[in-house]
């Protein structure tokens, strides 16, 4: 890691006041802070090659990244999310994190429950929940063409809310409120079931008020004997491959962080000039995510050009410097007494925003809009 970069990258991100912020203990604090501006505690773990186990991104995701990519240099509106058509500045695939499979249900004999549970804390309090959108993939590979053949062509897909926990002993049922129920086709190829869950999902963020989700899946109109994998105690291997789709579940929750979503959002394809000068501007740097040790949570892009200010702000403060009538002053008093007043700083007083496609604490992927990236102007302040 190189700390002069990452000095540069907080310094053209946060918009300090001082000129020069290169002490480590200020840049830990600005790192945190601007972690904490994306919703993270603490960068994720730096093992090499990242995580294992790791969520794959969705294709979806991707294509939105780039999408946002392309929308930069064109006039967009980016708080809002087209894809879903919902106001929105930030993309999360919530992880499931319900029990793989709870054995089979007391309520019917034939079925095999997943509970589902996804923790809405990963969003911030500020933030505007706009949708969350369950999908429910179904991976069905069946190992040999026989069983495609052995197997029941159909499950009947429950999909149920839990109100409140249930007690040892009570019916569960009794404390479930069925959401949808549908029948899936049995295919090699993954079929899924999606749903808007928003205003559960907006439920769930309040405190103990998230029992989850739990799926209950039903092989259809197979005959008794091929029935057979499905019941307890069977002498079949406890998971034929036909048995139970494997299940994979996400929340793709759309939020809007209404204080990162400024109206004044233009990005300027400014294109910075390479002439020497020691008068404040805009200078090139391109920030390396690698350099800064960040590579193992950000996953796209893998760096950008952030630029930086630097420049003395000379008396007279010429009006292409873009100082404000205290600067004006500020150097007028410098000019008169070098030692007692600095000269203005150099700052960002343009900024543009990138997009940043991550994994947060939890996981999750996320993609995020994020503002204030990217100097555009500079002035002295
Ligand atoms: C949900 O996530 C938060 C913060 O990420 C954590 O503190 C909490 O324990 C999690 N809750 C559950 C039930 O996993
Ligand atoms: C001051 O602002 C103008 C446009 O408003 C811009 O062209 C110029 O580059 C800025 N000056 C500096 C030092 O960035």
């Amino acid at each position: 890691m190189r700390p002069s970069l990452a000095a540069s990258l907080l310094l053209a991100v946060t918009l300090l006041g001082a000129c020069d912020p290169s002490h480590v203990d200020e840049m830990r604090s600005q790192e945190r802070l601007f972690l904490g501006s994306l919703g993270l505690s603490a960068p994720g773990p730096r093992a090499p090659g990242g995580r294992p186990g790791r969520r794959h991104v969705p294709s979806a995701l991707w294509r939105m990244f780039r999408s946002s990519e392309d929308a930069r240099t064109r006039e967009s509106d980016p708080c809002t999310v087209s894809e879903y058509g919902v106001r929105g500045n930030i993309i999360r695939y919530v992880q499931d994190q319900g029990r793989l499979v709870s054995g089979w249900s007391s309520s019917c004999q034939a079925c095999v429950e997943k509970q589902l549970f996804f923790n809405m804390s990963v969003l911030q309090p500020v933030e505007l929940l706009s949708l969350a959108q369950l999908e429910v993939k179904f991976h069905w590979r069946p190992l040999r063409s026989a069983e495609l053949l052995q197997a029941p062509g159909h499950l009947g897909v429950s999909l149920y809310k839990v109100i409140r926990a249930t007690l040892r002993g009570a019916n569960p049922q009794a404390n479930r409120r069925l959401l949808l129920s549908q029948s899936l086709r049995l295919q090699p190829e993954p079929s899924s079931v999606t749903m808007d869950l928003t205003p559960l999902a907006e439920n769930w963020r309040k405190p103990g008020r998230n029992y989850g989700l739990v799926v209950e899946l039903l092989p259809l109109g197979a005959e008794p004997e091929q029935l057979l994998p499905f019941h307890p105690g069977h002498s079949l291997p406890p998971e034929p491959a036909f048995a139970l789709p494997p299940i994979q579940a996400s929340l793709v929750a759309v939020s809007l962080n209404p204080h990162q979503c400024r109206s004044r959002q233009r990005r300027s394809a400014v294109r910075l000039p390479v002439t020497p000068s020691n008068v404040c501007k805009a200078r090139r740097l391109y920030i390396d995510f690698k350099d800064v040790g960040w590579q193992d949570w950000i996953i796209a892009p893998q760096g950008y050009m952030a630029n930086y200010c630097h420049g003395e702000c000379p008396f007279p403060l010429s009006e292409s410097l873009n100082g404000t009538n205290h600067a004006i002053l500020q150097t007028l008093v410098h000019s008169l007494d070098p030692r007692g007043t600095p000269q203005p700083c150099c700052v960002p007083i343009r900024l543009a925003p990138i997009s940043m496609l991550y994994y947060d604490n939890n996981d999750n992927v996320v993609l995020r809009h994020y503002q204030d990236m990217v100097v555009d102007e500079c002035g002295c302040r």
